[in-house]
């Protein structure tokens, strides 16, 4: 007996894991499951009625996941069914359409689900999500590109896939890291290891990208008031500069959001006498 209870404890055994979907109705989980357990896709949309639920075996390293799926149905309507199912959750695969805005950003409205679910003791802190940005095959209909997808889920120390049910891609992968994760922090004693729990930029550089893409013009962009003087415009555009250079900035992107500032400072000296 004693003999057994050791051998539970060592590294290598049999390890039973939770994971849920999220995301809007018709963004593709259920086809995204069925693509990595079943090897194929189905064209037609099935909505899920309240909760899908399978079991499936994979291997990490030298252990082997027996991995309890609960595929959650995304429209509203049967919300009471599925807020049972979030509680005692080690991964989260939170999905949007890449071609459906509306699926992204909804994303934090699924987080706040979630976390009033699992009510004040409930701890986010430990589960591994992973950004499913689906439906890249149909390139003819993006319209939230990369960039945006990944610097949400980064700055959130969320993994982030792009991903097509439909053709396959990028599917083993989000599912093999997405478990190589979840078993990292099981062997971990339930916490996230400190190394992969934050994101490798800074919140003010993951902001200012973001408010540079959304910005309205030139004034906007750079943070200052229309009819800005130049030195105020040079010391806007500086501060900027600094903070997303790309030799210093690895936030998702930084790079576009340098070269826009770049671009606004010359428009607006242009103009400035
Ligand atoms: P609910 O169960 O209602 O929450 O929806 P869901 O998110 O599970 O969506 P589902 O997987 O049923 O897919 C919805 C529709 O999108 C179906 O018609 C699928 O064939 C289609 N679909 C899913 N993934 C992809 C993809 O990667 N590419 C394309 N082109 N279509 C996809
Ligand atoms: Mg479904």
């Amino acid at each position: 007996m004693e003999a057994n209870m050791q051998k539970r404890k060592e590294p290598g055994k049999s390890l039973r894991i939770k994971v849920i979907s999220m995301g809007n109705a018709e963004v593709g989980k259920s086809c995204i499951i069925k693509r990595y357990c079943e090897k194929r896709f189905v064209s037609k949309y099935l909505a899920t009625i309240g909760i899908d639920y399978g079991v499936t075996k994979v291997h990490v390293r030298d252990r082997e996941i027996k991995v309890n799926i609960f595929d959650m149905a995304g429209h509203p309507f049967f919300y009471e069914v599925r807020n049972e199912f979030y509680k005692d959750t080690q991964g989260v695969i939170l999905v949007y359409d890449v071609g459906q805005k509306d699926s992204f950003d909804a994303l934090d409205a699924w987080l706040a689900e979630m976390k009033q679910e699992l009510g004040p003791h409930g701890n986010m802190e430990n589960i591994i999500f992973v950004v499913c940005a689906n439906k890249i095959d149909c390139t003819k209909h993006r319209c939230v590109d990369e960039s945006e997808g990944r610097l949400w889920a980064e700055s959130k120390g969320f993994l982030y896939f792009e991903t097509s049910a439909q053709t396959g891609e990028g599917i083993n992968e989000m599912f093999q890291t997405f478990y190589v994760s979840i078993v990292d922090v099981c062997e971990n004693g339930g916490k996230r290891p400190t190394t992969n729990s934050s994101a490798s930029f800074t919140k003010e550089q993951a902001d200012a990208i973001r408010r540079i893409r959304n910005s309205k013009d030139s004034w906007d962009m750079l943070g200052v008031k229309p009819g800005a003087s130049r030195d105020e415009v040079n010391k806007a555009y500086r501060k900027l500069a600094v903070l997303l250079h790309p030799d210093k900035c690895v936030a998702p992107g930084s790079e576009d959001a340098f070269k826009a500032v770049v671009n606004a400072r010359i428009a607006l000296l242009k103009n400035i006498k």
